[in-house]
């Protein structure tokens, strides 16, 4: 068996106000941790006008993460594992990432992202605002296209920390923003998600040496 087999994993959120940012930042140092692992890190494209975002004050937000590169949808079949944030809307994914994934049809046809490993994790305004609807019920595009979920497992001690208010599913890592949106992502969130980077690409190094190796 080789184990010196490289993965590639793609990171690729979408994030308003920088929450889900953050945690992408965290999901992709955790995925660096595994040997072998090449890890990207891309957003997807705005869909909100111009004005709109100045309004709201996410213009300026968003000035954090401007270097990050644009998301295509033909680097999606070079992953082996992908790793999907989104920011909570009304309790599902956000419309910018469902830009992205209904552009995959030509993907799905040709089964591109069948047997790859699938991952998601969010970000919401309120504790019970929609966290595990919005990660589970992404999960079922991604099994649409024939991928394999992983999300993550209670051997992530922050899953059951009950010292503080905390975002973190066995579905994915979260984080609360806060109604305001001033909340940051906390330690236990951040530990959460690079558990979830580093488990993810874990897997999807197993699965590449078992198909190569
Ligand atoms: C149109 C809209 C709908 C939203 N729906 C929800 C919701 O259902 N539940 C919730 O807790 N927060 C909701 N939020 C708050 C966002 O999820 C929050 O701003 C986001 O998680 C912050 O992440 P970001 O900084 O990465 O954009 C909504 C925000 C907008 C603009």
């Amino acid at each position: 068996m080789n184990r010196g087999l490289t993965m590639k994993v793609q990171v690729i959120f979408y994030s308003m106000y920088g929450h889900v940012y953050r945690l992408a930042e965290a999901v992709a140092d955790g995925a660096r941790q595994v040997a072998g692992a090449e890890v990207g890190l891309f957003q997807v494209p705005e869909l909100v006008p111009e004005a709109a975002l100045e309004k709201s004050g996410a213009k300026a937000a968003r000035q954090a993460f401007a270097h990050v590169p644009l998301a295509q949808v033909a680097q999606l079949p070079e992953a082996d594992a992908l790793l999907f944030g989104t920011p909570t809307r009304f309790g599902n994914m956000c419309a910018q990432m469902r830009n992205l994934l209904d552009q995959t049809g030509g993907l799905w046809v040709k089964g591109s992202l069948v047997g790859k490993v699938g991952s998601v994790f969010a970000s919401t305004g309120t504790q019970h605002g929609g966290q595990e609807t919005t990660i589970t019920s992404f999960h079922t595009t991604l099994l649409h296209l024939g991928m394999i979920i992983v999300g993550v497992p209670y051997s992530c001690q922050g899953l059951v920390n009950m010292q503080e208010i905390t975002g973190g599913t066995p579905y994915g890592a979260t984080t609360l923003a806060g109604s305001d949106g001033k909340r940051q992502p906390s330690e236990n969130e951040l530990a959460i998600a690079r558990f979830q980077g580093r488990h993810v690409a874990e897997v999807a190094g197993k699965l590449v040496r078992g198909a190569r190796g």
